[in-house]
């Protein structure tokens, strides 16, 4: 019976029902606790940004896409800062040092506070201002050509490069590739070069590609052409940071005498391996007289036993009386994992570096794109800031855990050894060298664009597992 003779609900009844009701509730309650995902602990709460976790110390609101490029999960820092920079017709030192922080806190400086909190919460209101040398003017370079054994698809991949250092220099790529059989992919590569500044000449060849390597001879060799001084042979990784630079570089031989000019390996075992040789990766500079006197011997030395870049020292060696001229700024660089320290080594710029997505990451044509901004003399300048933390322009912002010593001009030995190489190996090419710091904090730079206005912007990372830290560097001219 449901109601009683007053037509209520007898109150026993109804206390069931609750009863029931807070039972089934407390069940319930305690199944979700138990299944559900328990948060992750985190000092300070997150928002969430479609796929990404946003730490709450992040006053702003990064654009999502941006941090989709910079391959980012969890942001647990995000500060921007703005460079002037300013030309100084003076000689500048490499390094620099700058009397204002990196990181301008609210316990520095003579900013106030209103200052600090200014549009969106990440900026740093006052500028940095940086003083770089006047950018050398584009140079002519039709007097060197550059020979590369490569395929269509690396080829295709090596053009953003190549543009840094070939393009509008009137200077000629030749590439030797493996037939391909699409003819679209070739065409559409020499279009992208073209559009590039790049005048690139494609082969195609049978041959495996150290004998295509030595093919690259005959190839440079025949198509001298009046101004023609120099012949260069490169692997397809093989960059050069001014171009510039390598024709001031060049200027001081005399390209009318026999001249074989190339980088011996970083690693004496390397050395021992393949000889005292111009290791390829450096670049292989050849002047026009021995370009001319190989071309007599290509056929004998075509048969040699050794390939690739040991076959053009053996032949120049066994025909000829020229020797390998030693030129240090030419890098073949047999860094394993971790070449920061030669890059933030504050010494004076290398003409080439090689192995930059091999046998370690640095990505060169993103490092050059500042270059747009105050030209190739900009590219690895140093700048030292009051707190101790360290710009290498293109590459990284550091701060060592033990300040160096003024003056100090040893290189951070942060690679690890190959085949075998102890300290002493690696002397003969980067002394003076000093030992791994190993709680050195480091943003890597990750990405770089130049944009229509004609400013640039960086973006140096620190990753870490509880959320990266992104320094965004905004660069305008003054
Ligand atoms: C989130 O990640 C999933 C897979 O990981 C992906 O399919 C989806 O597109 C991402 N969403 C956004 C907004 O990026
Ligand atoms: C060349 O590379 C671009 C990306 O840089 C890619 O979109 C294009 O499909 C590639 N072309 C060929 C022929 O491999």
């Amino acid at each position: 019976m449901l109601f009683n003779r007053d037509g209520v609900i007898p109150a026993s009844w109804a206390w069931k029902r609750i009863l029931r009701f807070v039972v089934i509730f407390l069940a319930v309650a305690g199944f979700a606790t138990l299944l559900w995902p328990s948060p992750k602990h985190h000092a300070t709460p997150l928002r969430a940004h479609s796929n990404i976790t946003i730490s709450a110390q992040v006053k702003c609101d990064p654009d999502a896409d941006m941090l989709h490029r910079l391959d980012i999960k969890k942001l647990a820092d995000y500060t921007r800062r703005e460079i002037v920079v300013e030309t100084n017709s003076d000689p500048l030192a490499i390094k620099q040092k700058v009397e204002q922080p990196l990181w301008d806190t609210k316990l520095q400086g003579p900013f106030s506070q209103e200052a600090e909190l200014v549009q969106d919460g990440c900026s740093v209101s006052t500028p940095l201002t940086l003083q770089v040398p006047v950018p050398p003017k584009t140079v002519d370079a039709s007097h060197i050509d550059f020979g590369v054994a490569t395929t269509v698809s690396r080829l295709n991949e090596s053009l953003d490069q190549f543009a840094h250092w070939a393009g509008y220099t009137r200077t000629r790529i030749f590439a030797l590739i493996e037939p391909d059989e699409t003819k679209i992919a070739l065409q559409q590569v020499k279009i992208k070069a073209e559009n590039m500044g790049i005048n690139l000449f494609v082969t195609e060849s049978q041959d495996d590609y150290l004998h295509r390597y030595f093919a690259l001879i005959s190839i440079l060799e025949s198509n001298m052409r009046e101004q023609t001084k120099w012949g260069c042979i490169i692997d397809d990784d093989t960059f050069f940071v001014s171009m510039p630079a390598l024709v001031d570089a060049l200027a001081e031989y005399d390209d009318t005498k026999s001249y074989y000019i190339g980088g011996l390996s970083e690693g004496l075992p390397q050395i021992a391996v393949f000889g005292m040789i111009a290791f390829g990766g450096a670049g292989v500079f050849l002047s026009r007289p021995l370009l001319t006197d190989l071309g007599t011997v290509y056929d004998q030395c075509q048969q040699m036993t050794f390939t690739g870049d040991r076959r053009i020292a053996n032949c120049i060696y066994q025909y000829t009386t020229t020797r390998l001229t030693v030129d240090h700024r030419l890098h073949q660089l047999d860094l394993m994992k971790d070449a920061s320290g030669f890059f933030e080594s504050g010494r004076e710029a290398p003409l080439s570096v090689h192995h930059w997505k091999s046998w370690f990451t640095a990505d060169m044509p993103k490092l050059s794109v500042i270059s747009d901004l105050c030209g190739e003399t900009c590219l690895l300048r140093q700048w030292q800031f009051a707190d101790g933390w360290i710009l290498t322009n293109g590459f990284s912002v550091i701060k060592y855990s033990l300040p160096t010593e003024p003056g100090d001009i040893a290189m951070e030995m942060t690679w690890e050894p190959h085949n075998g190489a102890t300290d002493e190996s690696y002397l003969h090419e980067l002394g003076p060298l000093r030992r791994k710091d190993d709680d050195k904090i480091s943003y890597q730079l990750t990405d770089a664009l130049s944009e229509p206005n004609g400013r640039v912007t960086q973006w140096y990372i620190l990753r870490d597992k509880d959320g990266d830290k992104v320094l965004e560097l905004s660069w305008r001219k003054r």
